[in-house]
């Protein structure tokens, strides 16, 4: 009996002795493998933050482009839109000025020509109404010159154009071309 305890101490003894050794190798074990997460986790975390740093600079280029393309076709847009208006009101200035600066100068025209360019100049000159705005202006630049006399007076003429620029010719020239023969008035 006294045998049988003593093996049996022993044995408990044994397991204790072991369980104790298995105890702290798991505690290595374990405290080893937290440690390796530990590291891994560290390690992982570090290519997270890189990775998101790397999109987070590339975004931040991207945007960076994205708004300066946008920036750009904005002021393109602006700077087109801008030529286009200059253009209209240019073509309006254009369109409008002919007209009334025309028709100012006609009224000394008037008084030989006939209001709507319908009457013959001291009975000698053709009528003006008709005549094509280009035939107009080269017939008044060659008064202005000195190189026109259909009827013995050109001279009268290179006087009445004296003191006007081409402009002025052209505006007249446009001015007169839209007299009709065939509208009901005589003069
Ligand atoms: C004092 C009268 C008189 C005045 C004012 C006058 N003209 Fe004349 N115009 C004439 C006479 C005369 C002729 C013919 C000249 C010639 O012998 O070539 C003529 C000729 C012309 C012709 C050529 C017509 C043709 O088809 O042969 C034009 C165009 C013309 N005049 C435009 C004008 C304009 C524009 C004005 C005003 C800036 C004007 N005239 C002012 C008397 C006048």
């Amino acid at each position: 009996m006294k045998k049988t305890y003593v093996y049996l101490l022993m044995i408990i003894a044994g397991i204790l002795f072991l369980s104790g050794c298995k105890d702290k190798e798991t505690k290595q074990a374990v405290a080893k493998a937290t440690a390796q997460s530990a590291r891994l986790v560290k390690a992982h975390d570090t290519k997270i933050s890189d990775a998101t740093k790397q999109t987070a600079t590339q975004l931040a280029k991207d945007t960076t482009q994205i708004a300066k393309k946008a920036v750009e076709s904005v002021a393109a847009h602006a700077a087109y839109t801008i030529a286009e208006a200059k253009k209209t009101i240019q073509n309006v200035v254009v369109a409008q000025a002919p007209g009334d600066r025309g028709k100012e100068l006609y009224h000394k025209c008037a008084g030989c020509h006939g209001e709507h360019g319908k009457k013959r100049a001291l009975g000698k000159s053709a009528l003006l109404a008709g005549q094509s705005a280009s035939d107009l202006a080269n017939k008044l630049i060659a008064y202005k010159e000195g190189k026109r006399n259909v009827a013995g007076m050109g001279n009268l003429m290179k006087t009445q154009l004296a003191s006007l620029q081409k402009s002025d010719i052209l505006a007249l020239a446009e001015y007169i071309s839209t007299f009709q023969t065939n509208k009901g008035n005589t003069q």
